[in-house]
């Protein structure tokens, strides 16, 4: 294939089959589940990792069920990510910020107080209603360049635009870099955070790879990306959550900033560790866990334990999809999200139910398939007074807690 950032070829690194799209839970064991291909291929020539296929945005996204948990864990990342950009001049209480994809508006209403104003725009009909229940105003659409002249129109350009986990769930991020390049100030910051390649790789997190992370991005590809639409990279931040994410910080590349160092020794890490023998240990890693959690999972159920997987997350239906596990052996899946509870994980087709119901009846062992929360969900799961239940963690390697 050809890569949709540069147009060079690509190559696939890992073949997971074909699967649901993550989190297209559904109302009824009995309703038609699509399976689609969940390929992963790497472009040599700008360092972009990218899936093969991708579905169409407007049935991934219109009506969506990943609402951002209210997390301790998340809340804290808030704080430091806001302190940071305060701290480097990114951020102060001029800024007219714009988040795009603010899902329920948790990051700008943290910001809200410390700033001039706050915008979001997000696809999902649902998830803009609680937004705004929450008062943060937000535009429901996709965001283009016509959606950027229209808030361009209305109230000017913005100093500071955010996309938070949501650039690499777009087949073509052109589109969104487009509609940044026309609502962005001329000093104004650019500010992209997503899982980063390089934990993934490492990590062995192949469950961050299913239909709507359709990039992976790294340093390179996003300069690359940035190049083509007059931004470049001034910063890097690196933070835990997600498994490992990066902040990438762009300016227009006539505005005067200085390329913090951070930039350059980030990539020399990239170009010493992302190379053809990280990807080949990937590939026989991630078959390693998919046995090695296959042999746990049924030998504990053999042996009459129960098993219950904590977190309805996307991840968590690439794992259970690709180690070929499903209700027979876990009945349950424990989830916090009112919209996820009654529902059942796609394919597998495991029920969710909330974190109150499985205090009733704790099982023996919780499948961790949010494991990126793993000490927050533990300590509430002890807190609550569960003292029974065990843990299996499935990434970086199988092992039980
Ligand atoms: P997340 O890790 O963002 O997953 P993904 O991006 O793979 O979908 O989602 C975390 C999920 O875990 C979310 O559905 C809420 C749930 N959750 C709980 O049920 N309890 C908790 O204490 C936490 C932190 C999360």
């Amino acid at each position: 294939m050809s890569c949709r950032i540069c147009s060079m070829d690509t190559r696939v690194v890992l073949d997971l089959g074909s699967m649901p799209p993550a989190n297209s839970l559904v109302s009824s064991t009995m309703q038609r589940q699509n399976n689609f291909p969940l390929v992963l291929e790497y472009c040599e020539s700008c360092g972009s990792i990218q899936l093969q296929d991708c579905l169409d945005s407007e049935d991934l996204y219109r009506n969506y069920l990943y609402v951002t948990p209210n997390s301790a864990m998340l809340r804290k990342h808030y704080e430091y990510l806001s302190a940071y950009l305060v701290s480097r001049g990114y951020m102060s209480s001029r800024s007219r910020v714009f988040e795009i994809g603010s899902n329920a508006g948790y990051f700008l209403k943290h910001i809200q107080a410390n700033v001039k104003s706050i915008l979001g725009v997000d696809p999902a009909v649902n998830i803009c209603e609680i937004a705004r229940s929450e008062a943060v105003e937000t535009i429901c659409d996709f965001f283009d360049r016509p959606l950027a002249m229209r808030i361009k129109a209305d109230r000017g350009q913005q100093d500071l635009i955010v996309a938070r986990h949501c650039l690499a769930h777009n087949c073509d991020p052109n589109v969104v870099l487009d509609g940044v390049q026309e609502l962005l100030s001329d000093s104004g910051f650019f500010v992209v955070e997503n899982a980063y390649a390089l934990n993934t790789i490492e990590n062995n997190e192949f469950d961050q790879i299913y239909h709507e992370h359709m990039f992976y991005f790294t340093i390179r590809s996003m300069k690359a990306l940035l190049a083509k639409h007059g931004l470049k990279l001034v910063d890097v931040l690196m933070s835990l959550v997600h498994g490992g994410s990066i902040v990438f910080v762009a300016n227009r590349e006539m505005s005067s900033p200085a390329v913090c160092d951070s930039v350059e020794q980030y990539q020399l890490r990239e170009q010493m560790f992302l190379t053809e023998d990280a990807f080949h240990r990937f590939a026989t890693n991630t078959s390693e866990i998919r046995r090695a959690l296959k042999t746990l999972v049924e030998d504990l159920s053999h042996s009459g334990k129960s098993i219950y997987t904590y977190g309805a997350t996307a991840k968590g239906n690439t794992l259970l999809n690709y180690v070929g596990l499903d209700r027979r052996t876990i009945p349950y899946c424990v989830d916090s999200t009112k919209i996820k509870q009654g529902k059942f994980l796609p394919k597998s087709n495991i029920e969710v139910i909330s974190e109150e119901s499985a205090l009733g009846s704790p099982p023996d062992y919780f499948l961790l398939t949010a494991w990126n929360y793993k000490d927050e969900i533990i300590t509430k799961v002890r807190t609550a007074g569960n003292y029974h239940s065990k843990f299996i963690v499935p990434i970086p390697f199988v092992h039980v807690v």
